[in-house]
């Protein structure tokens, strides 16, 4: 890993500054741990290869829902829809129960919790996991996929939820 003197590194506030001007999708990764379901927003989803089919998204480190994710023997990933900045915000707090009405949810027939309203879901296979600096990269095998009625995607820029608006309308 290359090392860097502390002078020669990015100030904190300016990383995280930068970072935000890119805009991101943002999915609810869940899985079903023992029976009982678990997810948490994320906007570091991304596509990583086709063939094999594979798709990635990072966890941090101090994360209370990983424990239970990295034990899951499949998981899913739900692309929210625009109209669903309520989900996003609620699977990224902590000390509620995630999974409670008005969330509309159903598991699939592995138990695989998929939540409805998005998108689509991709559903994975772990494949590999990895401790990069403060995050664990969590690769997953898509072994199927569900392409529901609404293509408009829910982003994230900014810290604040908004919609893509095409420029050729
Ligand atoms: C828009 C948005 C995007 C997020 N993206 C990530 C992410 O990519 N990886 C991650 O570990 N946490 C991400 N978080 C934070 C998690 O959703 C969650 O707040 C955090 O993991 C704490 O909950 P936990 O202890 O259950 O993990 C994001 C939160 C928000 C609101």
């Amino acid at each position: 890993m290359t090392e860097l003197l502390p002078d020669q590194m990015i100030d904190e506030d300016r990383f995280r500054r930068t970072l935000a001007l890119h805009a991101a999708g943002v999915v609810v990764v869940t899985a079903a741990c023992e029976g009982v379901p678990v997810g948490l927003t994320a906007t570091s989803f991304s596509s990583v290869s086709l063939s094999p089919p594979l798709v990635s998204f990072y966890v941090d480190q101090g994360s209370t829902t990983w424990p239970s994710l990295r034990r899951a023997e499949r998981f899913a990933v739900n692309i929210l829809e625009a109209g669903q900045a309520d989900v996003a915000a609620r699977f990224a707090r902590r000390g509620v129960d995630r999974f409670a009405a008005p969330l509309r949810w159903r598991p699939h027939d592995d138990g695989t919790p998929l939540l409805d309203g998005v998108c689509a879901h991709l559903l994975c296979v772990p494949h590999t996991t990895m401790d990069i600096g403060d995050h664990i990269l969590v690769v997953g095998l898509v072994t199927s996929a569900g392409i529901h009625e609404s293509d408009r995607p829910l982003l994230y820029h900014r810290g604040r939820f908004g919609r893509f608006h095409a420029l050729d309308g």
